[in-house]
């Protein structure tokens, strides 16, 4: 994996942003996996400033988002429809066609997770994923566990992430208790994979991606079977290296 240590948030979010305008600029109609949380809000500002300043063209690029809070309907706003619209999509010339989220109000949840993966393989594969990371190592909503459902899926959110994600809403009670995930094998099919991280919480993460022994109690040791990898991290996130 290829490991690019920045000075500061901002930092990672101009780098992220810049490989993103680039892999556009190369073929304009990319198909981008994006992730949601923290992390990436300031490279979707950067892509944003890009864009306002003619340096990117969102118009043919096809979006697939990693993941979806279950039972949230598109228009909460701890939706990741709604971060996504409201971070992002609302603020660029992306076609409204192009972007795909999985629907957490679907009341067919394995169609609605078998669509996604033929949507995604009939739009030719994912060339660029971008990921962030939960502390215990979860990537999309992928937690650690002894098994792992390498497909599109519905998931149970773990204490941890129930508790990291709570500070989003009102009370811990009100995060879901689900959500729905592309798989393992889902992100690690994508020609190209990025993924961010800011901060002290995640340097145990960060270090365990890295080097740790490979294994589905974090999820995001087996990035290290893919051979296109750049983790983009803060001296925060990378105190451990
Ligand atoms: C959520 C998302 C992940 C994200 C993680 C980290 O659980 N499902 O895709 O990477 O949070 O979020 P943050 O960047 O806010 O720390």
């Amino acid at each position: 994996m290829k490991v690019l240590i920045e000075k500061s948030y901002n930092k990672i979010s101009k780098k992220a942003a810049y490989l993103v305008k680039q892999q556009i600029n190369e073929k304009p109609n990319s198909v981008l996996g994006l992730p949601t949380g923290s992390t990436p809000l300031r490279m979707y500002d950067e892509l944003i400033e890009m864009y306002e300043r003619g340096e990117v063209d969102f118009s043919k690029v096809i979006t697939f988002n990693l993941d979806e809070y279950y039972g949230l309907p598109p228009d909460h706003p701890q939706s990741y429809n709604y971060y996504m619209w409201n971070n992002f999509f609302d603020h660029i010339n992306i076609k409204k066609e192009n972007v795909h989220i999985l629907d957490g109000m679907t009341n067919n949840i394995e169609r609605e997770c078998l669509e996604y993966e033929t949507k995604i393989k009939n739009a030719g594969g994912i060339d660029l994923q971008i990921l962030g990371i939960g502390p215990n190592g979860h990537i999309g909503f992928n937690e650690p566990s002894e098994t792992l459902n390498d497909k599109t899926h519905l998931v149970t959110l773990t204490e941890e992430t129930i508790e990291a994600n709570s500070r989003f809403f009102d009370s811990k009670e009100k995060v879901p208790e689900k959500a729905l995930t592309m798989g393992i094998s889902t992100i690690l099919k994508s020609d190209k994979i990025i993924i961010m991280a800011s901060g002290e919480s995640k340097a145990s993460a960060i270090k365990k991606t890295l080097s740790g022994q490979i294994n589905t109690c974090t999820p995001s040791t087996l990035l290290q079977t893919h051979s296109n990898v750049t983790v983009i991290v803060d001296q925060g996130a990378a105190i451990y290296l």
